[in-house]
């Protein structure tokens, strides 16, 4: 059987086999499609990209229906149990497991680059103290970048992959020192000995002791919540990753990019909506109500449903289980009981069922987020910190692919055309 689809243009009979390639076609061969030799050709229209491929990738594999999600081909549930964040994040970003001399290496580098030129803390310095962390988080890596020049080089290597260090190794000092500025705390700088997670912890909660001593149990708890968050194929803020860096700039303005795309309350801002959900609701007896209205079109349910996932977000189900042991450290997070209420009724409903709408993985992450301490404000900044290795994955995957070009879409024009200007007072 040939792999090819013909297509039959009913407004002139004509006839066109296109090449299917792993069940795709190119969009740019119905463009042969004409009624006239004058015509652009055939389209495809497809707002919000619901069904548009636009790069070859072997980053992270996704099948919605089944709720399987793989980094390099390996179960997130295994790289949740067994791996660290940042040997996960060598994964995504060089294809493999690194070996025990390149992990110790790899470590070694990223705690290396954690220090911040001081100049930039005049900059972290001038927010005022209710800024968004999101808008400090964006502002300061896009100043990131004015540090290092020779970042544009995009095309050699060796620069490459000095930036990716310094973006991954930086933006958790970049949260830590906006956090302390916000709350007028002196600067808490890192501390070479302590892991990434570790490191974070310190930089956010150190006081007067003089060495920060972190919680195995929570310094775990983050490190998985960074492997479940550190990619996710083509979401809107990678998407943004790949459009940006489809220009050639350089990759913290790139970085500052996709962030901005990830503040949005239906990407990265979910798991600080579902809070104030949760908030609002205030009792399980409220449940019944505020799943009435969110049937009744009056709202979402914050932390269900993904463009993707048509079954259980596999991320959901292991940030359920780490909370259990967060809350063993902490103490339960009183708004749990309302989750766990939430979610039973939900499943049971007609109308989430229907709609195969599931808890995705922001509903539990931001009850582990407040029983660490860590402000509701913050939350979004928790996602972009792992995230920073999946768009840095794919933004490199884009440059070495040779089908990549700058990101282009087209549009159907709708308005008005060939108008003569109307000078001012005859308007
Ligand atoms: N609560 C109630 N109804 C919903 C929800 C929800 N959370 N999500 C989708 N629906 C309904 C929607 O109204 C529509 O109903 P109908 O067919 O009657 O019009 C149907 O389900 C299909 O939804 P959709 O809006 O076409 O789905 P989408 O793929 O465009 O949107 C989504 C995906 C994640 C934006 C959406 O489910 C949503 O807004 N969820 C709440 C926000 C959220 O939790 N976002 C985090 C996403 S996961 C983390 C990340 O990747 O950023």
């Amino acid at each position: 059987m040939p792999d090819t689809l013909t297509i039959k243009d009913n407004r002139t009979g004509k006839t066109y086999d296109v090449k299917i390639t792993d069940d795709t076609i190119k969009a740019t061969d119905l463009r042969q499609i004409k009624v006239h030799d004058e015509d652009f050709g055939m389209m495809t229209y497809d707002p919000a990209f619901m069904n548009t491929a636009s790069c070859r990738s072997s980053i992270t594999f996704i099948d919605g229906d089944k709720g399987i999600l793989e980094y390099r081909g390996i179960p997130i549930e295994q790289l949740a149990e067994k791996s660290t964040y940042l040997e996960t994040a060598y994964l995504l970003l060089n294809g493999t497991l690194p070996n025990k001399a390149q992990l110790d290496e790899w470590k070694n580098e990223i705690t290396m680059h954690t220090i911040l030129n001081v100049n930039l803390q005049a900059l972290i310095d001038s927010f005022r103290y209710d800024a968004h962390p999101m808008g400090r988080l964006i502002s300061t890596m896009a100043a990131l970048g004015t540090f290092y020049p020779e970042a544009k080089n995009i095309f050699d290597p060796v620069c490459r992959q000095k930036q990716i260090v310094r973006i991954i190794a930086k933006i958790i000092t970049i949260a830590g020192f906006n956090y302390r500025r916000s709350i007028g705390m002196p600067y808490s700088y890192p501390d070479n000995d302590l892991s990434y997670p570790g490191n974070f912890l310190n930089m956010m909660f150190k006081m007067t002791e003089s060495k920060y001593k972190v919680s195995p149990a929570l310094e775990r708890a983050l490190d998985i919540l960074f492997i479940l968050h550190a990619d996710h194929e083509q979401n809107c803020s990678t998407s943004t990753m790949r459009v940006v860096g489809s220009s050639q700039a350089d990759p913290y303005s790139s970085v500052a990019g996709a962030a901005t795309a990830l503040y949005g309350p239906l990407h990265g801002g979910a798991n600080e909506a579902v809070i104030h959900m949760l908030n609002e609701i205030g009792s399980t007896r409220n449940i019944p109500a505020y799943i009435e209205k969110v049937k009744a079109g009056e709202g979402k349910l914050m932390g269900f449903g993904h463009r993707v996932y048509k079954n259980y977000d596999p991320r959901a189900r292991i940030i359920k289980r780490a909370a259990y042991d967060v809350f063993e450290v902490t103490g339960k997070n009183p708004l749990l009981d309302i989750a766990l209420e939430l979610e039973k009724i939900a499943l049971e409903d007609d109308y989430f069922v229907k709609r195969k709408l599931y808890p995705n993985v922001d509903f539990y992450s931001g009850l582990i987020y407040q029983a660490l301490d860590i402000p509701m404000e913050m939350f979004t900044v928790m996602f972009a910190i792992p995230r920073v290795s999946g768009w840095l994955a794919q933004w490199q995957e884009m440059l070495n692919d040779p089908d990549q070009k700058i990101s282009r879409p087209r549009q159907i024009y709708t308005g008005a055309r060939k108008l003569d200007y109307v000078p001012i007072g005859k308007r």
